[in-house]
């Protein structure tokens, strides 16, 4: 039977990174995110693998998605290069990192946030929120989700919107 689990293994970032830079046709990526804690991430080997990988020119800069801040502090004592981004969940659909220090650490370790799903993943909002997103857009004159990213825009941590839709007409 197969597990689906998390692979921060050096054969398998490598492998990862250079089937992406053939999918994409470049030679180096600007920012590689590790998606999600692997529970059997060895924070050694973890050093080896981004430093050569930066060596070789294949990966400028490199970050963090879904981390607790501990898990966050591990890597950033142990890597001998900076993490400069760490991307969340964050959006009015789920505020939660507002509240709960993650952003807070972000900022106090410098990694810029970026909010994943910043529309709710195109969900339906609650009656509530919807219905507030739409009195507030009529009265500014924006769409809903116009209003949605600006609640996001407003905040001090400077987060990031990484945007799911694929029309470029909504961006
Ligand atoms: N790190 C992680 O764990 C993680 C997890 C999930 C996603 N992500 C990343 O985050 C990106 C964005 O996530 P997401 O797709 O859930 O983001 P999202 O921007 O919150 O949702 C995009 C969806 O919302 C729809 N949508 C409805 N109204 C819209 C409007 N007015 N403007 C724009 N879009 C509207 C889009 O439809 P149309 O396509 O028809 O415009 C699309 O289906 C993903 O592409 C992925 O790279 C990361």
């Amino acid at each position: 039977m197969a597990v689906k689990h998390y692979d921060t293994s050096r054969a398998h970032l490598t492998a990862s990174v250079d089937r992406t830079l053939r999918c994409l046709g470049t030679d180096h990526l600007d920012l590689l995110l590790l998606h999600r804690p692997d529970p059997l991430l060895d924070p050694d080997d973890l050093a080896g693998t981004f430093a050569d990988l930066r060596a070789s020119g294949r990966v400028r800069s490199f970050g963090l998605s879904n981390f607790r801040p501990a898990q966050a502090d591990l890597l950033r004592a142990r890597l001998n290069l900076p993490l400069v981004a760490h991307q969340v969940e964050a959006s009015l659909w789920h505020p939660d990192p507002v509240l709960d220090g993650t952003l807070d650490h972000a900022r106090l370790a410098g990694l810029t946030p970026m909010a994943w799903s910043p529309l709710g993943g195109g969900r339906p909002a609650p009656p509530i929120l919807g219905a507030a997103l739409e009195r507030l857009g009529r009265s500014l004159g924006l769409t809903p989700a116009q209003v949605a990213l600006a609640w996001l825009a407003r905040h001090p941590a400077r987060m990031l919107p990484v945007l799911g839709t694929g029309r470029i007409e909504r961006i």
